[in-house]
């Protein structure tokens, strides 16, 4: 067995893993494979214009493109190259028939799967990256390991396609990623924790060891946490789980906060003192976005479902209502504040990312909050300064949206601003020309709470927080 990686997948996932995997060992060589030449082109461009913007990623790659670490649209020759595969496909919601809205769609997965098995011509060690619902390994396991016909005999028959019932062995491990997106590079570099899943087999144990040696180099042993593959598979989607779950649990507390006169803020640091519940994740918001919290829990969900298990199926439902519930309590407010009319009001979204220190939109409340804006014939303004290239793309069915770099410009004649995504330098914006510039009275719906409320309100704006 060598020692050479390929991850098939060269997203947010894959490029990111990647990266930090070369810069931590040298001696092997890393290479990351994708169908879409495009994003091959970005990774592989001379002034690092990486298709996806994540602080310190570039620098990583700067160091590691070219030394050990390589892009390339070649999925045969790289996996003909390695012996240790690491799948970072997209698992989106299926939107299509068994399941739909609720489960994965393994179709990406499944032909990965096809491929290595076409492709392989020795033992290979398969790494699940992305984030699959639990059992995903035994089906792998079937397409992979599946007509397996004795070498000699393949030969004989004259089937030159290596893979194809070739006596092939793979063995399937669960390596999931935690890393947070605007944080990436951070997270794999000092992660909580590394999880490795993998089958109680010889086999599978020395394939989990292959897979700990590539961490190890780094990340300190304690951290390194093996489970059988149903765990590691389950503890993904759980983990997530919990995560968002607590978001709408503080998102579910700011409206009683509006409601009472009481501040979520200062609930949620008194809550996140006590040493059994922690700090984290109690910030209220807009609700939350990206490409896994939703799908995660929606396919969490089905899994509940298929076994049986409804009440568990509705309570985590119940996370995706409350914040579903969150953005449309945003715009009633809005609504109410602006004296129940928004038709022909012009509204500045400050932030469109779905959360700051990335470009990435996907699920970005922002984006639902800009839809509902529409539908009561707002003149919507976004700015944002990573994510307008993302954002005319989800909305290029809105014909009443403009997009503006400059914050300043945005706001011009707005009757409102609202604040979607923390970016770190909105606080320190001049707000008094903000003011000036906008049409009186002049709001400001601030739904991170990062803003300085007090002095907006002497500058004169009339300003709405969540749970205050
Ligand atoms: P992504 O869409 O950014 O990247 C996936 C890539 O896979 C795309 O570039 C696509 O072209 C490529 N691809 C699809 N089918 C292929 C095939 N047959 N052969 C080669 N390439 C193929 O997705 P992502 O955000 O990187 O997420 C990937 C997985 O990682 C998902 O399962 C996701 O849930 C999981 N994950 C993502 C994050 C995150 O922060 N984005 C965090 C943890 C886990
Ligand atoms: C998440 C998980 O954190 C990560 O472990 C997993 O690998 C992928 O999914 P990500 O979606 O990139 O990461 O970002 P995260 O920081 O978790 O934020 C998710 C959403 O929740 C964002 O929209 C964020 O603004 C929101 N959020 C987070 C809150 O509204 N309040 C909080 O207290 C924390």
């Amino acid at each position: 067995m060598n020692r050479n990686i390929v991850c098939i997948g060269a997203g947010y996932i894959g490029g990111p893993t990647m990266a930090v995997i070369a810069k931590m060992n040298p001696d092997r060589k890393v290479m990351v494979v994708d169908i879409n030449a495009e994003r091959i082109a970005a990774w592989n461009s001379e002034d690092y214009s990486l298709p996806i913007y994540e602080p310190g990623l570039v620098d990583v790659v700067k160091e590691v493109r070219g030394r050990n670490l390589f892009f390339s649209t070649d999925i045969e020759g790289a996996v003909k190259e390695c012996d240790i595969i690491f799948v970072g496909v997209n698992t989106p919601t299926k939107m299509f028939g068994r399941g739909a809205g609720r489960a994965s769609d393994l179709q990406y997965w499944e032909a990965t799967a096809r491929e290595i098995k076409r492709f392989a011509e020795c033992d290979k060690i398969v790494v699940e990256k992305s984030t699959l619902p639990v059992r995903t390994a035994a089906a792998m396991e079937a397409i992979l390991n599946g007509e397996r016909i004795p070498r000699a005999k393949r030969v004989a028959q004259g089937d030159a396609l290596a893979g194809v019932g070739s006596g092939i062995s793979f063995t399937v491990l669960s390596n999931p990623e935690f890393l947070a997106e605007g944080t990436a590079i951070k997270d794999l570099l000092e992660p909580d924790r590394v999880l490795i899943g993998g089958p109680q087999t010889d086999a599978g144990a020395k394939a989990i060891q292959a897979v700990v040696d590539i961490y190890a180099t780094w990340v300190p042993q304690e951290r390194i946490l093996t489970t059988n593959v149903w765990s590691a598979e389950l503890t993904k989607l759980a983990a997530n789980a919990f995560l968002a779950q607590r978001v709408s649990s503080i998102n579910a507390i700011a409206g009683l906060c509006e409601a009472t006169g009481a501040d979520v803020d200062e609930v949620a640091r008194v809550i996140g003192a006590d040493g059994r519940i922690g700090p984290k994740f109690l910030k209220a918001g807009p609700g939350f976005g990206g490409s896994c919290f939703k799908k995660d829990v929606l396919n969490l969900v089905y899994l509940c479902e298929s076994f049986g298990l409804h009440t568990a199926a509705e309570y985590w439902m119940g996370v995706i209502r409350m914040n579903q519930h969150q953005q449309e309590r945003i715009v009633s407010r809005l609504f109410a504040a602006m004296f129940n009319t928004l038709a022909n009001k012009k509204i500045a979204l400050f932030g469109f990312a779905f959360k700051a220190d990335t470009g990435d939109t996907r699920e970005t409340p922002a984006g639902t909050v800009a839809r509902l804006l529409a539908e009561e014939h707002v003149r919507v303004t976004i700015t944002d300064p990573k994510a307008l290239v993302n954002a005319r793309r989800d909305l290029a069915d809105l014909s009443d949206v403009t997009y503006e770099e400059d914050e300043y410009k945005a706001a011009e004649g707005a009757d409102a601003v609202i604040l979607m995504t923390d970016w770190r330098h909105y606080p320190t914006l001049d707000w008094n020309r903000i003011y000036d510039s906008m049409r009186k009275p002049a709001l400001v719906f601030d739904t991170r709470n990062c803003l300085a409320a007090a002095e907006l309100r002497k500058i004169g704006f009339r300003v709405l927080n969540v749970g205050k």
